[in-house]
């Protein structure tokens, strides 16, 4: 599985990307899976305005800031999207950048992982939505995090107060990575029949 960690959001102390650091470090330590982190930040675009849909656009003419986000993404079989919650939703730039998608994420599953108040549960419904209706398999598990401030360190790794207490979010990762890859082995197998 190649898998692209995407993280959502691109502020200055932004806790998106330890968490996205989190997801990585998981992530390779499986068997045949190879990940890369894929930072929204890299890839600055302007606010979407083409003039249709660009599903429907046969002279699309592309930003280049988001053609460079749109071939990274496309070269991927997999996705995890890391996002925090901001009035309830997403980030608009993460919101922003998955608009100028076409088939890009077609038929390829993708999972979430976010943080917020609550765990960024809201911003995850959202986010599933957004993604099914983008052509992506969005799969069933997700990780919601709470208190990712105190609960990783710049590098992404979990602190001893979590890693004693009562709840493990790294039980839900496990979980979500390993259906991820259940779904992207079978969907690549699919895909190239
Ligand atoms: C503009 C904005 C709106 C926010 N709205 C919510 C919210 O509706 N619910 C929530 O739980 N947290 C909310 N928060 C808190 C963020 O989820 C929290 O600060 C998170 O760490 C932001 O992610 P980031 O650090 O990766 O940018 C909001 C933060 C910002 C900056």
């Amino acid at each position: 599985m190649k898998l692209a960690v995407i993280v959502g959001s691109t502020r200055v102390n932004r806790r998106s990307l330890k968490e996205g650091k989190w997801v990585l470090a998981y992530a390779k330590s499986m068997k045949d899976v190879d990940a890369k982190l894929v930072d929204l930040a890299d890839y600055p675009m302007p606010f979407f305005n083409e003039p249709i849909s660009p599903r429907f656009n046969n002279e699309r003419q592309i930003d280049p800031g988001a053609k460079k986000w749109l071939e990274e993404v496309e070269s991927y079989d997999a996705y995890v999207f890391v996002t925090p919650e901001y009035n309830h939703s997403v980030p608009g730039e993460l919101k922003n950048a998955i608009d100028y998608i076409t088939w890009e994420i077609d038929r390829k599953p993708a999972a979430v992982v976010s943080h917020g108040t609550v765990g960024g549960a809201r911003a995850i419904m959202h986010l599933k939505e957004i993604l099914s209706e983008s052509r992506a398999v969005v799969i069933p598990t997700q990780v919601t995090f709470m208190g990712v401030s105190e609960g990783l360190d710049e590098e992404g790794n979990l602190s001893q107060d979590i890693l004693a207490g009562h709840y493990n979010p790294e039980v839900s990762l496990k979980a979500m990575l390993e259906e991820l890859k259940w779904y992207s082995d079978a969907l690549s197998t699919a895909r190239n029949k």
